[in-house]
């Protein structure tokens, strides 16, 4: 079956590629990536490397490489069909073709809207009536003022199996469009009953003002779940939807407080924060950073503190600096999150926090000292070790001198020791990711030829540098809008293919994915990870460069035109002499 692309995005952004492979192979960090020894054929020496930028993995040794989907198909053996619906179900998301009774795409997303507003106006008018009284209390209790409930359209959803279900019958919607907007569902009994019950209900609105969902908070401690958020609906997706993000960017602000939960958005609201946005629990995916990347260029992160929010963190700020917005991380000491420490310490304090908040160097080499006990020495060099690491993984030299001045801060050694200690590990892994990828090409146009890029034997130059420029806009689609390429740019046919998919993604305003079903075979797929492979261990991925290697593959593509046009002028060539030889012979025999 055929599977969306916005579903496929889907899939990849809540299968985080190093915690799927750390599954099946044990990794060990190397720099800004992780490596580990290969599943798919036997080694000694770790030259399996996973790229988180990229969202891919890549071996050295075997040239296996892809995404995740091709991982698990390759490691589980499975189909490509399967292999999305084992890693959708593996990140709890449902497979569109198990909906059940109604197919939700023959609901039009405009009827899900009206009935998501109608149920929101529900929800606020019961919460203002009398029967609403408990949950406003609830609200009160927990800080929250009246008119925040009305300018964030709060409400409360009954405590009853069919409220919403009989007023938007009534209404004029059907069991279709209810199901179909996550509101309602039909029972066992074929009746429909709430989806939403007993809980105080914030309404979530998209960045042009539409109700498209809710995410809804327990009344009672005592059921099981403490938010049942609206799942994906034709109007709905989790993944690119960021809370409060209609109010922020009317702020004036060019930064955004980022929280978990919607209660944190909303108590930031209150205390002034007009800018705090909000993911609803889930890490950050890459097509939210890219909403984000619209509307602000710093990002305050304020996930929880507990291992869940430190991965978030991370995860953040990985994809956040992948579009070019810079990241700051909060502070809360040991307050759980932004709703308490405003509720505890008050919104100055809160500004405070705001103003202290160090960027993602500091956080990582922070996160990096408190692993280690840094009055022993050994643990002290231990983690010296670490952050060099990190810090070699940065790219460009202030970079990494501004993360040597800290190292050195932090760990007590001297500067010239720090910056000696980042250069020979930046050094170390580029020299060793060279030879691991030359020694694959040399292998590669020595060995059995190359079947995946039948042209390497004839025009080896041209597929080098086409393998370049391919692997730079892998690492760096941002900069496909600042270059002149088209498919005719290229000079072999498999790469001018690669092209045209990638392009495809991005004019469409996708993020480039490969692993389409079916576009590229497994083998073609792993060539193309790695090409980015290459790129993600070289550091200069410059505009620059990437121009300088374009200039060079027209030259390759003028020349190459030049020879056809001469084998081209030579056929027919032969063919007037061999004419007029013909001719000649005719001449004779007369
Ligand atoms: P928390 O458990 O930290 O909740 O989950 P919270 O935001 O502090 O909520 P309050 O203050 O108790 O009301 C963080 C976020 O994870 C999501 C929600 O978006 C929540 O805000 N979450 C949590 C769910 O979606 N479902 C859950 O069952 C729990
Ligand atoms: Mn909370």
């Amino acid at each position: 079956m055929a599977f969306s692309q916005r579903f496929l995005e889907e899939v990849k952004d809540r299968n985080d590629i190093v915690d799927l492979v750390s599954k099946y192979v044990p990794l060990k960090r190397a720099g800004s990536n992780m490596s580990g020894l290969c599943p798919f054929h036997n080694e000694k020496t770790p030259s399996f490397t996973v790229f988180p930028k990229t969202r891919s993995y890549y071996c050295f040794g075997c040239g296996a490489g892809g995404d995740a989907v091709s991982f698990i198909m390759a490691i589980e053996g499975l189909q490509y069909p399967e292999a999305v619906e084992y890693l959708a179900n593996r990140a709890g998301m449902q497979v569109e073709r198990e909906e059940g009774a109604f197919r939700r795409d023959d609901v039009r997303r405009d009827r899900v809207i009206e009935a998501t507003t109608e149920a929101a106006r529900f929800f606020h008018a019961y919460l203002v009536s009398e029967a609403g009284r408990p949950a406003v209390e609830y609200l009160e209790k927990r800080g929250m003022t009246k008119l925040t409930m009305r300018r964030f359209g709060i409400g409360c959803a009954p405590d009853s199996w069919d409220a919403l279900a009989t007023h938007l019958t009534a209404k004029g919607f059907t069991e279709k469009e209810l199901s179909a907007a996550f509101l309602c569902r039909p029972g066992r009994n074929g009746r429909l009953y709430d989806v939403f019950r007993n809980r105080v209900t914030f309404p979530l609105i998209d960045i042009n003002g539409a109700v498209i969902g809710f995410s809804a908070r327990r009344l009672n401690e005592g059921d099981e779940r403490k938010y049942v958020n609206t799942s994906d609906t034709p109007a709905f997706k989790k993944s690119r939807f960021v809370f409060g993000m209609n109010m922020a960017k009317g702020f004036g602000d060019d930064s955004l407080i980022m929280c978990e939960g919607c209660m944190d958005a909303v108590a930031l609201h209150q205390a002034g924060f007009g800018n705090a946005v909000a993911t609803l629990g889930t890490a950050i995916t890459g097509e939210q950073a890219r909403l984000i990347a619209r509307h602000a260029k710093l990002v305050y992160l304020s996930y929880d503190s507990d291992g869940a929010g430190k991965n978030a963190t991370l995860k953040g700020i990985r994809l956040l600096e992948d579009v070019g917005v810079a990241c700051k991380i909060l502070n809360l000491g040991d307050v759980k999150d932004p709703d308490e420490y405003i509720k505890k310490y008050g919104a100055d304090a809160f500004r405070r926090v705001l103003k202290d908040a160090g960027g993602q160097i500091d956080y990582r080499l922070g996160e990096i000292a408190a692993e280690f006990n840094m009055s022993v020495p050994e643990e002290r060099l231990r983690a010296f070790d670490r952050m060099c690491e990190y810090a070699a993984g940065r790219q460009g030299r202030a970079e990494r001198e501004v993360c040597a001045s800290r190292i050195a801060s932090l760990t007590g050694l001297s500067f010239a020791a720090a910056i000696e200690g980042v250069n020979r590990k930046a050094l170390l892994s580029e020299k060793k990711a060279r030879k691991q990828y030359e020694g694959k090409e040399l292998q590669d146009s020595l060995g059995y030829g190359d079947r995946v890029n039948r042209d390497r034997v004839k025009l080896p130059a041209a597929v080098m540098i086409e393998e370049k420029i391919l692997g730079i806009l892998l690492v760096r689609p941002e900069l496909y809008r600042d270059v002149k390429l088209d498919g005719e740019s290229f000079v072999t046919d498999f790469s001018r293919r690669v092209f045209e998919l990638y392009r495809e993604d991005f004019e469409a305003g996708r993020e480039p994915v490969l692993s389409k079903g079916g576009a590229l075979t497994g083998e073609e797929l792993s060539r193309v990870t790695g090409m980015q492979a290459a790129r993600l261990s070289v550091s200069d991925n410059s505009l620059a460069t990437l121009e300088a290697f374009i200039k060079s593959l027209n030259r390759e593509k003028l020349k190459s035109d030049y020879d056809r046009d001469v084998a081209e002028r030579g056929a027919a060539a032969l063919e007037e002499y061999i004419n007029k030889l013909k001719e000649n012979g005719k001449k004779t025999e007369d």
